[in-house]
């Protein structure tokens, strides 16, 4: 397939990644067996979010369907780094394709225990920073201000030589100076959007939240307008790559992402409605324009 890129030196066969948290690659290969390694769907693999310690995420429900896409609040439950380098790496290590893996901690401190760690795994590519969420001594959103981030990044950024990724939180005043924090602090990408905040009115009981988690985050189609809004404009304030997603369902969604000023896309809740979505969109946009 055409389409080629260079992704922070990484050299991916196409420019469809899969956004974090939404393709369990070693579920699919239960279920598709070899055929999914002989034709992954994506050209390289980000884990879903790992953390220090394990985490059993929210109670449920946590989807709620809406039109245009999902809410979710799944809580980022996780083995914890030293479950997810026993169990899941050597499994995610043995695809065709680049491995991210993607880390989030509350405190600098756990940042960097997880990013040294994952540094000195060469199975491991390339590292991904998902930064929505507060610090617990500060109590403000590290993604969401670009003063946190910047301190985030002054701990984290010389402990890893791997490309680091700073996927940033939609849930700010302006996505852009938070970009140009993570550019200005070494991040060497950023990935847009994660989801944005939302919330599920119970269907029966009042002002109560009909996910366990309380809030969730809202994703798929319904978001990719605001995903490309916000896409161009980091892209008119950084040099650094830009990873594109948010509601991208085809070719032509992914292109209108490239055409914003992302370098490659990912794929999120698509991938839950048709897991080989990825290789769909790749040809899709390899094809000529119309
Ligand atoms: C069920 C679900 C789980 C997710 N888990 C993670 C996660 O673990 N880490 C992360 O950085 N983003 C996570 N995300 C956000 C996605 O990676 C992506 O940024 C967002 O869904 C927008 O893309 P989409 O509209 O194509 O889904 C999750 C999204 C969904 C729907």
């Amino acid at each position: 397939m055409s389409g080629a890129v260079d992704f922070c030196g990484l050299a991916l066969e196409h420019p469809v990644i899969n956004a974090s948290g939404t393709f369990d690659a070693i579920a699919a290969q239960r279920v598709f067996g070899d055929a999914l390694l002989a034709d992954f769907p994506f050209s390289a693999f980000v884990s879903k979010t790992i953390t220090l310690e394990p985490r059993a995420g929210n109670p449920p429900p946590r989807i709620y369907e809406v039109a245009g896409g999902m809410i979710n609040s799944i809580g980022l439950p996780n083995r914890g780094l030293a479950g997810y380098l026993e169990h899941d790496l050597p499994s995610l290590a043995a695809l065709p394709v680049p491995l991210i893996v993607n880390v989030m901690g509350s405190v600098a401190d756990e940042v960097v225990q997880l990013v040294e760690a994952v540094d000195a795994r060469a199975e491991i590519a390339a590292i991904e920073l998902n930064v929505s969420c507060p610090n617990v001594k500060t109590g403000l959103d590290i993604g969401a201000d670009p003063d946190e981030l910047a301190r985030l990044l002054a701990a984290v950024r010389p402990r890893t030589r791997k490309p680091l990724i700073v996927k940033l939180t939609p849930n700010t005043a302006d996505v852009a100076r938070v970009a140009v924090a993570a550019e200005a602090s070494g991040a060497d990408a950023v990935s847009l959007i994660n989801t944005l905040r939302a919330f599920a009115a119970h269907s029966t009981r009042p002002g109560a939240p009909w996910l366990g988690g309380g809030t969730g985050g809202q994703s798929g189609p319904a978001v990719r307008h605001v995903a490309l809004a916000q896409i161009a404009a980091v892209a008119r304030r950084v040099t650094i790559p830009i990873v594109g997603m948010g509601g991208i369902q085809n070719g032509r969604h992914a292109r209108e992402a490239l055409d914003a000023g992302a370098c490659i896309v990912a794929v999120g809740t698509e991938s839950f409605r048709d897991p080989l979505a990825g290789q769909r969109i790749a040809r899709e946009l390899a094809a000529p324009r119309v």
